[in-house]
């Protein structure tokens, strides 16, 4: 009964505290005020070493969000009785950024046990790591709670694969509530990071049927890739992703596409519509709007399938789910 009046009481103060539907900005600022001031810390210390991790961090939000919602679940290790999304073959051996996580976690650990969650963590460090890179900076809504399984068998209907055209990417994404448009702005992270030459290297040797090499490839950037990524799939190589501007969001990513010159059959498929062909040149025109449209995506992917007030738990080792 006391519960009940103090959650009426609540209902007039404030809706969404009471049922709880949603994240929001500024979670933790009563329960662990620091929480976003440790992350970006921690996030700038790693990127300081090696830049590249800011991609790492954008693609483990993304990689999270689309398998299971934004719940932590690519965070957690395999045990001997279970497979987990991180060693699928769509994570392991290319995603990169866990121990950044790792080193956000044990410090807010010591400062405020059992309240920031791994899945709040990774959609910060993201939006640090956009930030950082030079894209713009967002709030981001937390409260995401840590979810309890992670199966490496959810990536491969829920990750698109880079040999996907632009009605499979439409469709992907359509799956998990976003237009066309925005599946357009959010493929634009490709701006930043690297991919290993076994992404893509059939579209250099192993085309199809009847071409070795895909047409629709810049056959100069072809000839660059092809002595960067030489037949015989080592799973070591890797290339960036944007050649001009590794590091950097900006919008080379699709003038890189308007030059024939993106990395993917996904990334290059987008100038084989008309409509999304011509977002890229919007896109490659107007860095401000895309970097303004990416925030808001990124924003609306953070809140695909959130465990909210009592779902789930927060991790206290976001590798491993609680005891
Ligand atoms: C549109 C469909 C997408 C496909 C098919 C796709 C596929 C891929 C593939 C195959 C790689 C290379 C992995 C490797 O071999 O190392 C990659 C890298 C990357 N992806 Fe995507 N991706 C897509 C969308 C996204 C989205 C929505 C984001 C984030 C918002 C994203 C962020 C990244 C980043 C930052 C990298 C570089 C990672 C690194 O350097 O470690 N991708 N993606
Ligand atoms: C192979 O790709 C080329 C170029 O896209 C195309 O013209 C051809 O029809 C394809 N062949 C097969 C067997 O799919």
């Amino acid at each position: 009964m006391k519960k009940l009046l103090v959650c009426i009481a609540l209902v007039l103060v404030s809706l969404s505290r009471c049922v709880e539907s949603q994240i929001e900005v500024g979670f933790y600022e009563d329960s662990c005020e620091m929480a976003e001031f440790i992350i970006k810390d921690e996030v700038t210390k790693a990127l300081n070493k090696d830049k590249g991790l800011a991609a790492g961090l954008v693609r483990m939000h993304f990689h999270d969000c689309f398998v299971r919602g934004c719940d932590g679940s690519v965070l957690i290790d395999s045990t001997p009785s279970n497979t987990a999304e991180k060693d699928s073959p769509a994570n392991n051996p290319s995603l990169r950024g866990f121990e950044v996580i790792d080193n956000a976690k044990t410090r807010l650990e010591a400062m405020c046990k059992g309240v920031v969650s791994c899945a709040d963590i990774l959609a910060f460090a993201a939006r640090d790591s956009v930030e950082i890179t030079g894209g713009f900076g967002y709030d981001v809504p937390a409260g995401r709670r840590d979810g309890r399984v992670s199966l490496a068998s959810e990536t491969l209907t829920n990750l698109p694969p880079p040999s996907f055209n632009v009605d499979q990417l439409t469709q992907n994404f359509a799956n998990k509530g976003f237009t066309q448009l925005e599946m357009v702005t959010l493929s634009g992270a490709h701006t930043i990071g690297r991919s290993h030459c076994t992404s893509f290297n059939n579209r250099l040797y192993s085309f199809n049927a009847t071409v070795d090499q895909d047409p629709s490839l810049d056959s100069r950037y072809a000839a660059i890739l092809k002595q960067k990524c030489p037949q015989g799939n080592d799973p070591t190589l890797v290339v960036p992703m944007d050649p001009p501007s590794p590091n950097t969001m900006d919008t080379s990513y699709y003038q890189g596409i308007i030059a024939n010159r993106g990395l993917f059959t996904s990334d290059q498929t987008l100038l084989t519509n008309p409509t999304t062909a011509n977002q890229v040149n919007q896109n490659a025109r107007n860095p401000f709007i895309w970097k303004n449209n990416f925030a808001a995506a990124m924003v609306k992917m953070g809140k695909i399938g959130v465990l909210i007030g009592t779902a789930g738990e927060i991790r206290a080792n976001c590798r491993v789910i609680n005891g």
